[in-house]
C-alpha cells in the first residue's frame, strides 16, 4: 500500500473497521489527550494494536519537571514517540527527559511553534536555542505559517519536520511538505469526512502532485 507523508492526529475515535482500512496509509498516528481521557491507556492501546504503522506518536504536549514527565512517559510504553514544549527548558526538564527516551530507545519530538494565531513567535529564538543544544529526533512546525516553517527548516536542515494545522486549521494539503515539512499531520480532515478512505487516498495524491511541483 502507497504510504502518504500523514501522520494521522487521532484526537477522536473512529470506527475501528474504518481505521484498520486506512492506518495502512499513514506513516504514523499521533494520539492526544482528548482520545486518551476518552478511552484510557488500555483503551487506546486496544485501537493500536492491529493497525500497521511506523510510529505511534504521543502528543501532550509535555512541560513538567524531569521527574513528572519521566513518570507519564513510563506509563505510556505503547508510544515510540514524544512531543514536549521547548520552552520549559534542559536542565532538571527535557534534558534528563531526553536521556530517558534515548536509553528506552524513544524518540523526543520538541515544538518549535504551534499552528494557532495567538502563539507568539517572537520567542523562537530562544526556543531555537533550546532545539539546538538537545538535538531531539524531530520538531513540530506549523503548516499555517509557512514563513516560520521555512525559518525551522533552514535553521534545522537534517531534522525530521512534522507539521500539523492542515486541512481544518487552514492550510494546505501539501504545502508544508514544500515548505520544509517530511510530514503533515492531519485530524479533522480525515476523521470527519463521510468516506475517510477515499479523504485519504485524495490526500496522497495531492501531496504527491505538490512534492512533484515544488
Ligand atoms: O484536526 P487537526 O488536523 O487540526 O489536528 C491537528 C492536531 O495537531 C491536533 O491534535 C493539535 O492538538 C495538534 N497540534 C497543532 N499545532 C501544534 C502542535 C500540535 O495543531 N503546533
Amino acid at each position: 500500500m502507497l504510504k502518504g507523508r500523514i501522520i494521522f492526529s487521532m484526537d477522536e475515535e473512529i470506527p475501528q473497521h474504518v481505521l484498520l482500512k486506512i492506518s495502512g496509509y499513514f506513516h504514523g498516528i499521533k494520539i492526544g489527550y482528548p482520545l486518551l481521557l476518552r478511552k484510557g491507556i488500555e483503551g487506546v492501546k486496544e485501537i493500536l494494536r492491529k493497525l500497521e504503522v511506523d510510529e505511534i506518536i504521543m502528543d501532550l504536549k509535555l512541560a513538567d519537571i524531569d521527574n513528572t514527565m519521566i513518570n507519564i512517559v513510563k506509563q505510556l510504553d505503547f508510544a515510540n514517540s514524544f512531543i514536549a514544549h521547548s520552552f520549559i527548558g534542559i536542565d532538571g526538564a527535557l534534558g534528563e527527559l531526553k536521556n530517558f527516551l534515548d536509553n528506552e530507545g524513544k524518540k523526543l519530538y520538541l515544538l518549535a511553534s504551534m499552528s494557532h494565531k495567538g502563539w507568539n513567535d517572537e520567542f523562537y529564538p530562544y526556543i531555537k536555542t533550546v532545539i539546538k543544544s538537545l538535538n531531539p529526533y524531530g520538531i513540530v512546525a506549523p503548516a499555517t505559517k509557512p514563513n516560520v516553517l521555512r525559518i525551522v527548516r533552514d535553521d534545522f536542515p537534517n531534522k525530521i519536520i512534522i507539521s500539523p494545522g492542515v486541512g481544518a486549521q487552514g492550510g494546505k494539503i501539501g504545502d508544508a511538505l514544500c515548505n520544509g515539512a517530511d510530514y503533515e499531520i492531519i485530524g479533522r480532515t480525515i476523521y470527519t469526512s463521510s468516506d475517510p478512505e477515499n479523504k485519504v487516498k485524495e490526500i496522497i495524491k495531492i501531496q504527491e502532485e505538490k512534492i512533484n511541483e515544488c
